[in-house]
């Protein structure tokens, strides 16, 4: 397993662009698995989730060419052999849940690995198949698999008690050629929700409502393939403002998505950073000391539970008292013991952490545990005195493409020692 060393002390300066968007390739993914063809997705980041789902579809019986210098990704769905999705894929990235809607939608059978939890939590998908049982699928799980089946989709009304995105992402996949109008009620809002509903109206679908909390679909009788580019990846971006504004740095982020960030960008500020829309991105400059703020995790458009490790990190480095409470994820706070090593002083309390800032860190030896942490760990070991040595980043390359290439761009020193 490879593992980071990490000369710390370092301001970040200079300008990083931004990859595509994970989150939004793994749904986009899924949507090609409707047409009878070739899909073409490009911006496509070269990512370890990317990889696991493309061998998902090659042994579901998919045509795939990635070409990931170029970041494209061609996928010919128009022979599948399998409608499954085996445990020891879907393991290793649990987003492998969203072959299920297509699946079902296409070939009215599928079955699909149960997903296990993961680090952050027990990651349940009851609600999913919930709406597909609402739409007239008979659903069962046994061996840890769930096997679907269904004569065809019928249009329903769908409540989503809790705000999921693979949740409304995989109902609205399958709602596509259902016979009349489905209606998902408490969907999710996020912007690679709205993406996913931009792609599948280019490919036929008939979709309202993407981005509010009541999405409607009617059933079409064929979709065409997609020709799609990818979005830029909001949490990528989040990642290094932050980056920036703990490091007093000066950082111009090109491709930013700025208006899908406005709940982080105003945190930031309100901890000292100055952010500014630019000719060709954002510039995001870091003040010292740091201001202590507190943030709540929420559903878009509120505080992103993904960035709550990156701030945490900031709030440790700032000068006073913070508050971070989570509020999607019941285990997301197992970075606190790895910054703790660094000298931070913080307070677990259920849902909430409790910062004080001591506006110092010092480098150590530390261990990644799930994806966000592992980047915020990394912007810790950047700002801080002496030498942070991470293993295990295989978590950190599942979501983010060479990120010390990019930091060491800025003038970190970050060295990748593989293992
Ligand atoms: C998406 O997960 C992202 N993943 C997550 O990013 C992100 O953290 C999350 O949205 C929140 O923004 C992808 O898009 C692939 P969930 P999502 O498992 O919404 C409850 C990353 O770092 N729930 O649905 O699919 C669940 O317990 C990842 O890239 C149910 O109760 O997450 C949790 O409280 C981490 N029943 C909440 O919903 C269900 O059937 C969201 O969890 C489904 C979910």
């Amino acid at each position: 397993m490879d593992r980071l060393v990490i000369e710390g002390g370092t301001r970040l300066v200079g300008t990083v662009g931004i990859s595509g968007a994970k989150n939004a390739v793994l749904p986009l993914m899924a949507a090609a698995l409707l047409a009878d063809g070739s899909t073409t997705l490009t911006n496509v980041p070269r990512l370890k989730d990317i990889e696991t789902f493309t061998d998902l579809f090659s042994h579901m019986g998919c045509g795939v060419f990635a070409d990931p210098e170029a970041g494209t990704l061609r996928i010919n769905a128009s022979r599948l052999t399998r409608m499954e999705a085996p445990y020891d894929l879907v393991k290793t990235m649990r987003a492998s849940i969203l072959v299920l809607g297509p699946l079902v939608a296409r070939f009215k059978t599928a079955r699909v690995s149960l997903p296990g939890g993961c680090a952050i939590g027990a990651r349940p998908v009851n609600l999913h198949l919930m709406g597909l049982e609402k739409m007239g699928a008979d659903v069962a799980i046994e061996h840890g698999y769930i096997t679907v089946k269904t004569s065809g989709l019928k249009g329903a009304r769908i409540y989503l008690d809790t705000s999921t995105v693979t949740g409304t992402e995989n109902l609205m996949l399958a709602a596509v050629y259902a016979d009349g109008e489905t209606v998902i009620e408490n969907a999710a809002l996020e912007p690679e929700v709205v993406e996913l509903a931009q792609a599948l109206k280019k490919m036929g679908a008939a979709i309202e409502g993407a981005g509010t909390d009541t999405i409607r679909i009617s059933g079409v009788k064929e979709l065409r393939p997609l020709e799609y580019s990818v979005m830029p990846d909001r949490i990528e971006a989040g990642t290094f403002m932050v980056a920036s504004a703990m490091t007093r740095g000066n950082v111009l982020i090109k491709n930013c998505p700025l208006a899908n960030l406005e709940s982080l960008s105003t945190k930031l500020v309100d901890a000292g950073a100055g952010i500014t829309a630019e000719e060709g991105g954002v510039r995001v400059t870091g003040n010292w000391p740091i201001k202590s703020v507190d943030m709540k995790t929420c559903p878009y458009p509120g505080f992103p539970t993904d960035m709550q490790a990156q701030m945490m990190a900031m709030m440790a480095m700032a000068s006073g008292l913070s508050v971070i409470t989570e509020t999607i994820f019941e285990n997301r706070f197992m970075h606190v013991a790895e910054l703790r090593r660094m000298g931070a002083d913080i307070t677990v309390d259920g849902r909430n952490a409790i910062i004080k800032g001591l506006g110092r860190l010092s480098g150590a030896p530390l261990m990644a545990t799930d994806l966000r942490a592992s980047a915020g760990l990394v912007l810790a070991g950047v700002v801080a005195d002496g030498t942070t040595e991470i293993s295990r980043i295989y978590h950190l390359d599942r979501g983010y493409e060479g990120i010390e290439v990019k930091l060491n761009r800025l003038g970190a020193n970050i060295k990748r020692i593989k293992e």
